[in-house]
């Protein structure tokens, strides 16, 4: 039920009754939604409006959003759902004004001449629908920059589709390619977007795990997969394997031996390979190689200019493949979103063919923001898994004390101002193995690393 709000006008009213209604529990009924924002009414007429002083019946929310809450593990025994960790700790670093290391967006900006060209096309009025597929110089540059990188030849015609980001992406592969029942295997800890999709695609996640290995006399601590579970995974109903090189949450890059054996297995049980890429650029001096190198025929690639270019909230991302999966994934895509971003599709294009100096430059600003804040978080006495690659770095909170990384991190901001994000959220239940791991991101300025680490370092047991 909503809460029983005062009238027209009646704004302290309506402010008293939703805290009073949230206040005394974590999930309220307006909360059925996981909005990434902290939720509030908002002060001004136009909400307070929208409320009925009429008693009519509330309307049944339940639908298909409750197959991908449930999918994301955000779903109550009630039907009701979360928000996402990512927006409880974004709501409580803003509430107590610690470091968000949470989620990962960076805080500094994208190439100048990436924005500048944004800027450009906006002025040049750039400003109605795209085509379908995206603007040919940004299918063009996204066929160029595979061949340049990775000398895969694409025809930007058939092989390319520019999508609201690599999220729509991954929905529209998803809702297009996966039937109820199917199986679709991950490696778990995942991006929480698979669970989510595939759920909703009323597919059935198979999960692969990635085991924290901790640090020995000679190696440092990190994820190891052992191929037997690989394998024990798949099967006939296999109708997909999602493989995330450079990976999130863990930062590490899946080896040769491990894309051969997916490709094989992907051949033996005809299933399609999804192959989400995002960080294929901010590599700390190792080589990015792509899933399609080992099954070009069945594989669709994701990347990001969000992610490449330090512009996440433009949403341009893309899928590159075989046309035919491809002309499948617009055949779900056109009714999502059918088209974004019209400005920025030419401006990705004019980042995608900057020198590789700019590339290099940006993965190696990364790698040293990346070096102070493990330093900072070995210091302080977490076992640090070191990421080849990515925004993130995975520390193990035990040598602190920890036993729940969920709790940890909650006590986070009160303890010390700084927030993370618990590696169990990228799980689904059941991972205790995984309990006391924690993940910051790095991909923050100089000045806000600097202040994380001052603080981390004031934490004791
Ligand atoms: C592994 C992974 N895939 C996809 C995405 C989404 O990318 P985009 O911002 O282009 O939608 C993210 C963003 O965090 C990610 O970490």
């Amino acid at each position: 039920m909503r809460p029983a709000l005062g009238g027209r006008g009646d704004v302290a009213s309506v402010h008293g009754a939703w805290h009073a209604s949230h206040a005394s529990r974590p999930h309220g009924p307006t909360d059925h939604i996981p909005f990434d924002e902290p939720r509030c009414v908002p002060v001004g007429s136009a909400s307070v409006r929208l409320v009925s002083s009429v008693s009519s019946p509330v309307p049944d929310v339940s639908g298909p959003w409750q197959d991908a809450a449930r999918g994301a593990a955000l779903l109550d025994a009630d039907g009701r759902g979360r928000p996402t960790i990512f927006a409880e700790m974004s709501a409580l670093s803003l509430a107590t004004g610690a470091v968000n290391l949470g989620q990962g967006f960076p805080d500094y900006a994208g190439p100048q001449e990436v924005l500048d060209a944004a800027v450009a096309a906006i002025r040049a009025g750039r400003n109605q629908y795209p085509p379908g597929r995206g603007v040919p110089e940004l299918l063009d540059a996204i066929a160029e920059h595979h061949d340049r990188f990775y000398g895969i030849a694409l025809d930007p015609k058939t092989d390319v589709l520019v999508t609201a980001g690599a999220t729509e992406g991954l929905a529209a592969i998803f809702l297009a390619l996966v039937r109820p029942g199917d199986e679709v295997v991950c490696f778990e800890p995942y991006y929480d977007a698979y669970g989510a999709d595939i759920a909703r695609a009323g597919g059935v996640q198979v999960n692969v795990p990635l085991r924290w290995r901790p640090a020995t006399l000679t190696d440092a601590a990190t994820f190891v997969l052992d191929p037997a579970d690989l394998r024990a995974a798949c099967s006939e109903r296999t109708r997909m394997i999602v493989v995330n090189t450079p990976h999130n949450p863990t930062g590490t890059i899946s080896r040769d031996s491990t894309l051969e054996l997916i490709a094989e297995l992907a051949r033996a049980h005809n299933a399609i390979v999804v192959s989400d890429e995002v960080y294929e650029h901010l590599m700390f001096g190792v080589p990015h190689h792509p899933m399609a190198w080992f099954a070009p025929e069945r594989t669709l690639t994701l990347g990001s200019g969000g992610k490449t270019f330090s512009v996440t909230g433009w949403k341009c991302g893309w899928i590159t493949g075989p046309a035919e999966l491809i002309d499948a994934v617009i055949g779900m895509k056109q009714w999502l979103t059918y088209v974004n971003g019209a400005p920025f599709q030419p401006a990705i294009a004019t980042g995608l063919r900057l020198p590789d100096a700019v590339y290099t430059r940006g993965a190696d600003e990364l790698r040293d923001r990346r070096d102070l804040l493990c330093s900072a978080l070995s210091e302080v006495g977490f076992e640090v898994a070191l990421p080849d690659a990515g925004y993130f770095v995975i520390a193990d909170a035990a040598p602190l004390g920890a036993v729940d990384g969920d709790a940890f991190c909650r006590g986070l901001p009160e303890r010390c101002g700084v927030v993370a994000i618990p590696v169990t959220a990228f799980c689904a239940p059941g991972r205790d193995d995984l309990a006391t791991l924690v993940r910051f991101a790095y991909c923050k300025s100089d000045d806000t690393l600097a202040e994380a680490a001052r603080r981390l370092r004031t934490l004791t047991r």
